[in-house]
């Protein structure tokens, strides 16, 4: 029996139109289940809509409907959008494979599902009631924190009131040491691996019980037993990853939620991607609410919590009260205006910016740029000139590479030819297996610029295509540029489908082959092309763009799609955005803003001559080399950056003032200096156990990052 993966991506809330940054979770888990699906396994791939709690039920009575008749017409919208970026969607309970499924949690089989999860808790004594006190808006008619402490509503600026309820609350301190222990068993459980740093600290730093009922609000699942209350929204939506997969239906679930939903190494995966801003809800409260309700079952537990980074745009995350929002559809329809495959250059474009986990930063320019060099100028031209040369020179017949072999086999049929050829499959697939998908794409443009550019530059063959008696040569290099066609066209299907499928028809092969998402990505074999077979139309599959004439079309676009969506640009924003619940309470975070806290940089020195130190108390200074493995911006922080430095012996999260001087991305991998053995200390609520060392240059203070000459390891102290 085929493995089994399942891959889901949260569930989005449906009172906002998708941006491209909410896409991008489901644009990644479509590359990833089209990968597996190619690699041999069962794939089910889930996302849907995250319908219940006060902020729907809010934008419903704005919009003067009924919260259910509101979410009903809002999820079309996510459906549509799937479609219209090349992902077939089925809603649940439909459940043919190769779709994505779409669970809905106001569907009937969900209120089963989260009930049924909370009964199991309930009967293993993880569930108790008491008094719950916390910050309540009575104008917004909304909870603001789960803190006595004072705050003001962070929506209308009202003082909120301290309320009291009695509600249900899930026993999650009694999961300290059992999650502890998960994270230690399963030292993969949480990628990338430092933020399964993060999660563990946050741990270990204690969990308090949490309530996980509502009194007050109305729009939400029943809670068994008590008429009275509503289950809170995330132990409501994380449920759902469990309904889409069938387990309200029967006793035990659907066989479809038997097959699917069980971690069994070898057998099945289950994978959770999510963003980083919703970590801990996935790796601390959903591995706790399963083990509450299948104590001792750790097959039940998902095998995989991925959090990537977020997608900037203008130096912010998107949100549409801020104006910066880019939505996909005009991109893509910008796009194939030009004959250009929008959708497949929108996918390249988000996996390719950044290593998969962190933060990238969106562009139109960046966009066009990456097109043409890596599409139009990449993979587009490899098989376009290719293919005409076979039409031109071989009558449209994949030719020969025979003869080649005979006289120089070094280019194809040698050992080392063939291991160099097999080791850039091997790569590519081993990065995808990693979800490592910029490198992914690196690879390939990797391998078409070597059969390409590079390949063809040194044989020349189109130098030899008068001369019968070198015929051979011209033969036998179009056959092995063919094949890097072929092969990059197997590679990229995930991220590129619609282009590469029009490549395989170009390479005539489907008849004896078969369709190009049948082939295997683990099992690609060099030399598949049959010799003598026609070839189908060459045409351009990726024309190259003029810059200023895309930009143009993507503005206008852009702009039409604004007007008919009225959305407000940035200069014109004048709201101000609700707050996501913070991930350490269940309430919506509610800290006023403080002023930005940046690192001192290193005063300008005084006119006076500085007093001296000794040198032991220079001693005192424990600096050390590191490495940055992560880099992200801190949001509403406009200098500062959060970066994750291997010192050897740990890694360590470090806050530098920065941000407007260094992208995040182009940080990871630099080797830097840093003062170890400072107090730590929280900047922005963001926990800083260090300082990086820079040079501060000019009035500015511009900070320039010291590094080395020449490798060091890791850790290595500086005298
Ligand atoms: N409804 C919750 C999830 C419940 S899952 C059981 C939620 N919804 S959301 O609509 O706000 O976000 C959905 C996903 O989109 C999250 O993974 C979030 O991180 C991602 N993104 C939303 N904006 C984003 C960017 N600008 N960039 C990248 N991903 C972002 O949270």
């Amino acid at each position: 029996m085929k493995p089994t993966f399942f891959l889901t991506t949260p569930i989005y809330y449906p009172n906002a139109r998708p941006h491209v940054g909410s896409a991008y979770t489901t644009i990644v888990c479509d590359v990833l289940a089209r990968y597996k699906r190619m690699c041999g396994y069962d794939v089910a791939f889930l996302t849907g809509t995250d319908e219940h709690g006060e902020k729907l039920e809010r934008a419903a009575a704005a919009a003067g409907q009924s919260p259910h008749d509101f979410v009903a017409e809002k999820r079309k919208l996510f459906v549509a959008l799937w479609e219209k970026l090349g992902i077939p969607v089925q809603i649940y309970p439909e459940s043919d494979k190769d779709f994505l499924r779409f669970i809905y949690t106001d569907h009937p089989d969900h209120v089963r599902s989260v009930q049924r999860l909370l009964i199991r808790a309930r009967e293993n004594g993880y569930i108790d009631s008491h008094r719950y006190e916390g910050r309540y808006c009575v104008f917004d008619e909304r909870y603001v924190s789960d803190s006595t402490d004072p705050v003001n509503c962070d929506i209308c600026g009202r003082p909120a009131e301290l309320i009291s309820e009695d509600n249900y609350f899930f026993k999650l301190s009694a999961f300290e040491q059992h999650l502890l222990d998960l994270y230690e068993r399963r030292p993969d459980f949480v990628q990338p691996d430092y933020r399964m740093n993060e999660v563990k600290s946050f741990v270990k730093s204690g969990l308090r019980d949490i309530s996980v009922s509502r009194s007050r609000l109305k729009w939400g699942i029943p809670w068994p037993g008590d008429p009275n209350q509503v289950f809170y929204v995330w132990y409501d939506a994380l449920t759902s990853y469990m309904t889409g997969i069938g387990y309200a239906q029967g006793e035990n679930g659907s066989p479809q939620f038997q097959r699917y939903w069980r971690n069994q190494p070898g057998e099945s995966e289950l994978v959770h991607m999510l963003g980083k801003d919703i970590l801990r809800f996935h790796a601390i409260y959903w591995p706790a609410f399963i083990m509450a309700a299948y104590p001792g079952q750790p097959e039940m537990l998902p095998t995989t919590i991925f959090a990537h980074g977020w997608i900037y745009y203008k130096q912010d995350k998107m949100s549409k009260s801020k104006g910066n929002v880019v939505y996909p559809e005009p991109i893509v329809e910008a796009l194939d205006s030009f004959g250009a495959p929008g959708n497949d250059a929108l996918r390249y474009y988000l996996l390719r910016e950044a290593p998969f986990g962190q933060d990238t930063s969106f562009s139109y320019d960046g966009l066009i740029q990456r097109y043409n060099s890596d599409l139009a100028n990449g993979l587009g031209n490899l098989a376009s000139r290719t293919l005409a040369m076979v039409v031109r020179n071989c009558d449209g017949i994949v030719p020969n590479v025979a003869e080649l072999n005979k006289k120089v086999p070094g280019l194809w049929e040698a050992p080392e030819a063939q291991a160099g050829r097999e080791r850039f499959v091997r790569d590519i697939a081993l990065a995808y297996e990693k979800f490592e998908l910029s490198i992914v794409t690196e690879r390939i443009a990797g391998l078409v610029a070597h059969y390409g550019d590079e390949f063809m530059a040194a044989h020349k063959p189109w130098e030899h295509t008068k001369d019968p008696n070198q015929k051979w040569l011209v033969d036998g290099v179009l056959y092995i540029a063919l094949e890097a066609v072929r092969a990059a066209a197997v590679l990229a299907h995930p991220i590129l489908p619609a282009a590469t499928r029009r490549i395989w028809a170009q390479l005539g092969c489907a008849e004896y082959l078969g369709r190009i998402d049948e082939q295997r990505i683990d099992e690609l074999k060099w030399g598949a092309l049959r010799p003598g077979t026609r070839i189908g139309n060459p045409e351009p599959i990726f024309p190259r763009l003029d810059k200023a004439a895309a930009l143009a079309r993507l503005e206008e676009y852009a702009e039409a799609d604004r007007s008919r969506n009225n959305v407000k640009e940035a200069a014109k924003s004048v709201e101000t955005e609700p707050t996501k619940p913070s991930e350490t309470s269940n309430a919506p975070a509610s800290q006023p803003a403080k002023a930005e806290a940046v690192p001192a940089a290193p005063a300008q020195a005084p006119s006076a001559e500085p007093a001296k130190i000794s040198i032991e108390d220079f001693a005192k200074v424990e600096m050390r080399s590191g490495e940055i493995k992560a880099a992200e911006r801190i949001p509403g922080a406009t200098k500062l950056l959060k970066l994750q430095v291997d010192i050897g012996t740990e890694i360590r999260q470090v806050c530098a003032g920065i941000a407007e001087y260094y992208e995040p991305g182009k940080l990871i991998g630099m080797k830097v200096v840093i003062v170890a053995n400072l107090q730590p200390r929280k900047m922005r609520g963001v926990e800083s156990n260090g300082m990086i060392v820079a040079a501060s240059i000019g009035d500015q203070g511009r900070p320039v990052l010291v590094t080395f000459g020449e490798d060091v390891p890791n850790g290595a102290r500086l005298k």
